[in-house]
């Protein structure tokens, strides 16, 4: 019974949402139609609000269900559909974003500026894409006349640091324990974690801030006090969280940088100048300049970045015993084929910054390759049979068709250890968790393996895996 009530309320819901989407819509198409730009305004304003308002209502919905779901057997199903739906929000909404962002670095660096260029023009560009032609012009402050329709790229910003935070909430702050803190690497409570997470984005912000606002006049001056300032985060970060949590950090950490420049500087800086041109006012030079300065890093910004957020998936990076300054060489590796991209695209060439850029990421890779176990440490030959026992011991609880673990119900991301052949046919993944970045068992080592047991698995492997 109760499940047709929600049902039904459900239906009323949203159809109430959908008429009111579209009767909104449907009025600002017609008031702009006959050119009642006042009543199109306002609308669009409700229209916002209205949007503002599905947003919080769904986040309340999401807490209330939660609430209901506590500790039951539905309390990590819906973390794990929290955990999709908000991922796939943060990488479409990023996409949009970072591409727009490349577009527009490229457009700049690609204008024609000298041939046949209008004296008002600070350039143009012709394009061909999905079958038509483009012409585009930038004009060096302003049109005379502000057009009515005029797009601003400024959601995709919002909207990705919004998700990624939500994200942040939904895998570490309410996983604290088994993902955001590390005991090896500080023993903090779970509120201190969260403070410092959130503090530190806080923090970071206002000095990064700072910096573009004091230390603009010299080029040089400036990119080295923000390299040496996200490298002193990269270092801050390790010091106290888990492995994997201080990467995302630090992806954190860039990723807020990036969109409060767009919020607190870019858009309200386009604001001010999209006024002044309505009231034929020169716009202040200022603001362009600031703009500039926070583009100027928000381009290098971006590769580091997407590399921090899939790091997840590659242990040998977050998990190696240098794990900030593979980091920081990462950073600087991706940034610099970034800048290669830049020059390139001003139709410039340079020879040494592509190679010097690959050249430190190779390093990275061979810096990070794991080492050969000393022979004379591992027993003659480890067998199969050891390795498995081994393996059962510590991980079938939770790898397995049947997990006994009270809270992995389901092998972890399918992964199971039921049988001999199905630990030799995964062995790599065995050695990169356990031998090189030694973060499973999940869980700060929740079963408790050894060393020798690490050992083990390194000689095994390293004698070609005997069955
Ligand atoms: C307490 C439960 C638990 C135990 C015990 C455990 N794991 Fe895991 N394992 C997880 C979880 C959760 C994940 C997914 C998150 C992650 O990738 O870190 C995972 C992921 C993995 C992955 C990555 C799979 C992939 O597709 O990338 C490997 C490999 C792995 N575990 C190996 C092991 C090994 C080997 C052991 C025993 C030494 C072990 N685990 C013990 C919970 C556990």
């Amino acid at each position: 019974m109760i499940e047709i009530i929600v049902l039904v309320a459900w239906l009323i819901i949203l159809t109430i949402i959908v008429v009111v989407t579209y009767k909104l819509h449907h009025l600002i198409k017609v008031y702009k139609a006959e050119n009642n730009e006042e009543k199109a305004e306002s609308l669009q304003t409700s229209q916002n609000w209205f949007y503002a308002f599905l947003v919080i209502a769904s986040l309340c919905g999401v807490g209330i269900l939660y609430l209901f779901l506590k500790d039951t057997i539905w309390e990590s199903h819906l973390f794990e559909w929290l955990n999709l739906t908000v991922r796939l929000l943060h990488i479409t909404f990023g996409i949009a974003w970072i591409g727009a962002s490349f577009y527009f670095v490229f457009l700049e660096n690609a204008l024609n500026r000298t041939e046949g260029v209008r004296d008002e023009l600070a350039g143009n560009l012709w394009a061909v894409h999905g079958g038509g032609f483009y012409y585009l012009e930038k004009y060096k402050v302003a049109p005379k006349q502000i057009p009515k329709d005029l797009h601003w790229f400024k959601y995709e910003a919002y909207f990705t640091w919004l998700t990624g935070f939500c994200l942040l909430a939904i895998v570490y702050y309410f996983n604290a324990k088994s993902y955001l803190i590390d005991p090896e690497v500080l023993d903090i409570s779970i509120a201190t974690a969260i403070s410092i997470s959130l503090i530190s984005l806080v923090i970071g912000w206002i000095i990064y801030d700072q910096i573009c606002k004091r230390l603009n006049k010299n080029k040089v001056v400036f990119t080295i006090a923000i390299t040496i300032l996200i490298f002193i985060f990269a270092w801050f970060y390790a010091q106290v969280f888990s492995d994997r949590a201080a990467y995302i950090h630090f992806g954190a950490f860039l990723g807020t940088l990036m969109a409060a420049n767009v919020f607190f500087v870019i858009i309200p800086g386009q604001k001010r100048m999209v006024n002044a041109a309505k009231k034929g006012l020169m716009p202040n030079p200022e603001d362009g300049k600031a703009a500039f300065i926070r583009s100027y890093t928000n381009n290098y910004f971006t590769l580091p970045v997407l590399f921090v957020m899939i790091s997840n998936h590659f242990p040998s990076t977050f998990g190696s015993s240098y794990q900030w300054i593979v980091l920081i060489a990462i950073t600087l590796g991706t940034a610099g084929i970034k800048h290669y991209l830049n020059i390139r695209e001003k139709g410039q060439l340079s020879v040494w910054v592509m190679p010097i850029s690959v050249l430190l990421l190779l390093s990275v890779a061979f810096v990070t390759a794991p080492t050969k176990p000393n022979y004379e440490d591992c027993k003659e030959t480890v067998s199969l049979a050891e390795i498995s026992t081994i393996i059962n011991n510590r991980c079938t609880s939770c790898h397995s068709s049947n997990p006994t673990d009270t809270v992995w119900k389901v092998a972890p991301n399918g992964v199971k250890y039921d049988t001999a052949e199905q630990i030799f046919n995964l062995r790599d993944k065995i050695f990169q968790r356990v031998v090189m970045s030694k973060n499973m068992p999940f869980n700060n080592n929740q079963t408790g393996m050894t060393q020798e047991e690490r050992d083990m698995i390194n000689c095994w492997i390293n004698q070609g895996a005997p069955k």
